[in-house]
């Protein structure tokens, strides 16, 4: 490939990826799913540590995982391995989180004080909205900051080869509050949740699909100094 050729092909790789919120309840097939995880194992790390630890959910676990995830959502059970406070956004941030909430609730058809809906919408995304699989991405016990970069690192990688084989996705940071019920279910040992990724393929006909939130100017977020 010319470099011509693979910069528009990865430029519309990037661009193309989306947050997907309403799956098709056909499973990926094993030779793709391997596939996808060996290429975002690819991911840079300091000094090639790989720091990350990935559980990879699909079939009855997925259902058991989806049905513990409601029931601890529904008794109020919180139990994130990273605190989580909306102060840790500033003024801008918010600002902008605020336009995407905004974006994703008029795709939905729900309004502001439509409390029904947003609890049966809250109870959508941790049953994965209706993904048959769901990658968990662990950072080590320590919790470094340094360590949890290195698995935003994965994570993005892992979304980017995902899109390039026809599977979508979508980053749950919401599933990380459970990390207690997830531990539980699955028996995972040790590390911190950093983040879930649903995954599978897209509803076609689903509006929620159809979002596209835009990103700030360059100059918003990026000085050249020369
Ligand atoms: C770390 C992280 C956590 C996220 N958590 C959630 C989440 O809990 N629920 C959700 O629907 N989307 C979640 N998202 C998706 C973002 O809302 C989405 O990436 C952002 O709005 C930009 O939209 P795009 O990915 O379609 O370009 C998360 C994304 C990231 C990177």
């Amino acid at each position: 490939m010319t470099p011509t050729a693979l910069a528009d092909t990865v430029g519309q790789l990037i661009r193309n990826r989306r947050a997907t919120r309403a799956f098709l309840p056909d499973p990926v097939p094993d030779e793709t799913i391997e596939a996808v995880f060996g290429l975002a194992g690819s991911a840079p790390s300091n000094s090639n540590a790989q720091p990350w630890q990935v559980e990879v959910v699909s079939g009855p676990a997925r259902d058991r995982l989806a049905d513990a995830l409601v029931a601890a959502h529904r008794a109020g059970r919180r139990t994130p391995d990273f605190a989580y406070d909306e102060s840790i956004y500033s003024p801008v941030h918010q600002r902008r989180r605020a336009a995407f909430g905004a974006a994703v609730y008029h795709a939905l058809g729900i309004g502001r004080g439509d409390e029904d809906l947003r609890t049966a919408y809250d109870l959508k995304s941790l049953r994965f909205y209706d993904a048959p699989h769901v990658a968990l991405l662990y950072a080590p016990e320590s919790g470094n900051p340094r360590l949890t970069a290195d698995v935003g690192m994965y994570a993005q990688t892992l979304l980017l080869a995902m899109a390039a084989h026809g599977v979508a996705s979508c980053p749950q940071g919401v599933l990380s509050f459970y990390s207690g019920t997830i531990r539980e279910t699955l028996g995972i040992p040790g590390g911190k949740l950093l983040l879930g990724i649903s995954f599978g393929y897209a509803d076609p006909d689903a509006p929620i699909n159809t979002v596209d939130v835009g990103r700030e100017p360059l100059s918003e977020t990026t000085r050249f100094h020369r």
